[in-house]
């Protein structure tokens, strides 16, 4: 999961962003060090123009590492300059240094790479409009000017006590001004992002705040649902929640837009988890027959199921899902068929490939854990206690090259198979990181 916190200097940003780091148990990268550790160089190697630059910076290698209290410390070429960067020369030049293209493209790099297959939090200027644009949840944090001036003017005068806070307050509007107004990747607020004012919030008041607004994401929108299916779904979440401790875990953002959540088979509590899992309405397929009884029919009608003549995809029931999938909705698959019987991967039935082929959508794989014990196939009745996982890992596109059609279905079964097989590796190995 990666969470975004943008903001102009003195906001807030990094004694915000590294506490909601901590209580999430999440990375955090302070972006701006980056721009900084770059100004060091450019100024120790006293480059005159951006030729002279754009030579040094083949030579740049930058790294992060913590030290034993928890601190970051910086490192260019091996060499620590945690607190030259901090100093006032690199105050006074960083942001002419951050508007130029070429130095943005190269730290572009450096931060995604730093984000890879990570739980963590970027915080700096463009990371919910450049760097990170499909972040799973994005912040803005503003403060008035002689807010964040003071609380620059404190963190400095503890490095230079020589500074005086009319000094910090106009460097403070100059580098304003370059960071919002600069021609690549400037400073503003998008649209999809949170804004939080901390001017007059204490420090505790908006940890909490953006905690409240993370954890709003990975519980379902009721809300947003029709009336019946929402009342009901909170109903079954509120439940899963607490006989199951149910536990959501994402690769990657959940994507917009029409998919097939194909996902293992181990109880008939699978499709019930998932959907209380999913922030958003789910279709599922459930036998024709139940749709003849009174009460019954009516029930799963109003709650998304489709109706199928068998368990395995027919020519029939492609329609039905091809159908809905157009509409731009989202519908759960099992592709191996029948339940697993000793919790394996089973292979998986060619039918769901076959569906890709004709509606070109993604598929989420997604891998359930705990039901089997639960309510498995050899029981009856379900347990009224135990713990389920659900994890979604990462979509698989369909936008193969030119192959015929048995090709594309096969690419297709096999790459959702090696997921779901990864996907519960990582379950095995005790849910660890980020799912694949
Ligand atoms: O957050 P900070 O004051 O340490 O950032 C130093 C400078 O780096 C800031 O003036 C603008 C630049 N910066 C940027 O342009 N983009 C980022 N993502 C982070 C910082």
């Amino acid at each position: 999961m990666i969470i975004t916190i943008d903001g102009p200097a003195g906001s807030g940003k990094s004694t915000i962003s590294k506490e909601v780091a901590n209580r999430l148990n999440f990375k955090f990268f302070d972006t701006g060090a980056i721009y900084r550790a770059v100004t060091w160089f450019i100024l120790k190697n006293n480059c005159k123009d951006d030729e002279e630059i754009k030579k040094i910076l083949k030579n740049f290698s930058f790294d992060v590492q913590t030290d034993p209290d928890g601190n970051k410390r910086y490192f260019v070429n091996k060499q620590d300059i945690t607190t030259e960067i901090r100093k006032n020369n690199i105050n006074k030049k960083v942001s002419e240094i951050a508007s130029k293209g070429y130095i943005r493209e190269k730290i572009l790099t450096i931060q995604r790479d730093f984000s890879k297959n990570q739980n963590a939090i970027f915080e700096g200027r463009d990371m919910s409009t450049v760097v990170f644009p499909n972040a799973d949840i994005k912040f803005f944090l503003t403060a008035n000017i002689k807010v964040r001036a003071k609380r620059r003017f404190k963190e400095l005068h503890k490095i230079d006590p020589k500074i005086s806070y009319e000094e910090v307050l106009n460097d403070l509007k100059k580098r304003d001004i370059i960071d919002s107004t600069r021609k690549y990747s400037p400073l503003k607020c998008p649209k999809d992002a949170i804004s939080i004012d901390t001017s007059f919030l204490s420090f505790d008041k908006v940890v909490k705040k953006i905690l409240k607004k993370i954890k709003k994401i990975d519980t379902p929108q009721f809300f947003k649902m029709k009336p019946f299916y929402g009342f009901i779904l909170f109903i079954v979440w509120v439940i899963f929640k607490t006989l199951y401790r149910l536990k959501v875990y994402k690769s990657k953002k959940i994507p917009k837009g029409s998919a097939i959540i194909a996902s293992n088979h181990l109880s008939y509590y699978d499709p019930i988890a998932i959907a209380a899992s999913f922030p958003e309405e789910v279709y599922y397929l459930a036998k024709k027959s139940l749709f003849k009884k009174f009460f019954l029919g009516s029930l799963i009608t109003k709650l998304n199921a489709l109706p199928i003549s068998q368990n395995i995809p027919n020519i029939y029931s492609i329609k039905t899902i091809i159908k809905i999938l157009k509409k731009g909705k989202k519908v759960i698959l099992f592709p191996e068929g029948k339940r697993s019987k000793d919790g394996e991967i089973q292979k998986i039935m060619p039918g769901i490939g076959y569906l890709v082929y004709l509606s070109k959508c993604l598929i989420i794989p997604t891998y359930i854990h705990g039901t089997q014990k639960i309510w498995g196939r050899n029981k009856k009745f379900p347990k009224l206690y135990g713990k389920i996982s659900c994890v979604f890992g990462s979509p698989i596109s369909p936008d193969f090259e030119f192959i015929n059609k048995k090709d594309f279905i096969n690419k297709i079964t096999n790459k959702l198979e090696q997921s779901l097989k990864n996907l519960k590796k990582w379950c095995d190995e005790g849910f660890k990181g980020v799912p694949p």
